[in-house]
């Protein structure tokens, strides 16, 4: 059984489904409203332990009752939380997310106790975890804590899979130690500090380059419905991996939580690179035609059936 430590964002969503997002100044009315678990670390410690990897949450919420729902929840999950601390001088992380009739989302975080997650108590979790075979994180918590993770992983012999969202510039001691990246499309510019100037597909292809050449091992741009492209040391060339077509689509929040939690399962488990990004895609599929960032997240059994049917 792999056995993964992810060191990230905790976060209750509070969703409005609506026809079609309103402009600036605009009301659109008649939505539907839900509260969904969510956060970025959280996704895809959820996503992970329903694949049937052994998963250690690492994070921060509030002292209040949403944070109580958060911790109960990845219980239920079959996550372990004994690592993931309270915090007295703030709140529980909180996402305002709009999905309108095509499933596509609009997100706003106001990240409370996430942002609080000090780089010393990342390592101490970590290293009284001890073993595990990836260590998984985001950037909705500080760049230090990351930086430090990134550092203590390495120490620990764990690939270290990061992704690099809400995007901002990497450091590159970082990209040194990560085992891979998983940017969206628009990310990977963000992360390099650039935007991008000629064709996508040419500039994503550079993009991937530039992120081997300052050290990261594999590169895995998620495409959404044009599905993922991978460069890794020591390929000629990028390697575009189709979508897997979803039933529908219903609400896309968390679509690379679901593709980073199956493919990370797939390189803890031992599975070659190219392999992984295909399950990643899989399960991708499957979450998108559900609603929540979590609830729709599927088991194992749910994502091979549908390999075996692609
Ligand atoms: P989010 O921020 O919503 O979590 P993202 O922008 O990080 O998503 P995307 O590139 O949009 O990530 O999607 C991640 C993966 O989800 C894609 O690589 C693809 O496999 C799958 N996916 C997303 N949208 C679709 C779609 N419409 N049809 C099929 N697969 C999709
Ligand atoms: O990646 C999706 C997540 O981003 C949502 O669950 C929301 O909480 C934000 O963190």
């Amino acid at each position: 059984m792999a056995v993964i430590a992810v060191v990230g964002s905790i976060n209750i969503d509070f969703v409005i489904y609506l026809e079609r997002f309103p402009r600036v100044d605009e009301t659109v009315s008649d939505g539907v409203y839900e509260i969904h678990f969510g956060g970025k670390g959280a996704n895809q410690a959820v996503g992970l332990s329903r694949l049937g990897c052994k998963v250690y949450m690492i994070g921060k919420v509030g002292m209040d009752s949403l944070g109580d729902m958060a911790i109960e929840n990845l219980r239920r999950n079959g996550v372990n939380v004994d690592h993931v601390r309270r915090e007295r001088a703030t709140h529980t992380g909180t996402a305002f997310i709009l999905v309108n009739r095509e499933g596509n989302t609009m997100i706003s975080v106001a990240p409370g106790a996430n942002k609080l997650l000090s780089p010393i108590e990342a390592e101490e979790s970590l290293r009284a975890i001890g073993k595990v075979d990836a260590v998984l994180a985001q950037l909705e918590i500080p760049m230090e804590t990351v930086e430090r993770v990134s550092r203590v992983s390495e120490e620990l012999g764990a690939k270290f899979i990061l992704t690099p969202a809400p995007a901002k510039k990497i450091p590159e001691e970082v990209l040194k130690r990560t085992h891979t990246i998983i940017p969206n499309r628009t990310e990977i510019f963000r992360i390099l500090g650039r935007e991008p100037r000629r064709q996508l597909e040419e500039e994503i292809e550079d993009a991937a380059r530039e992120l081997v050449k300052m050290g990261v091992e594999n590169v895995v741009i998620t495409l959404g419905e044009h599905g993922a492209a991978l460069y890794s040391r020591g390929m000629d060339r990028v390697s575009m991996i189709p979508a897997a077509k979803p039933e529908r689509v219903v609400d896309t929040t968390g679509a690379g939580d679901a593709f980073t939690a199956c493919y990370s399962y797939g390189v803890a488990s031992g599975m070659s690179i190219i392999d992984s990004v295909k399950l990643g895609s899989i399960c991708a599929s499957i979450k998108i035609s559900r609603k929540g960032a979590q609830e729709g997240l599927p088991r194992l059994e749910e994502v091979l059936k549908k390999l075996g049917n692609n």
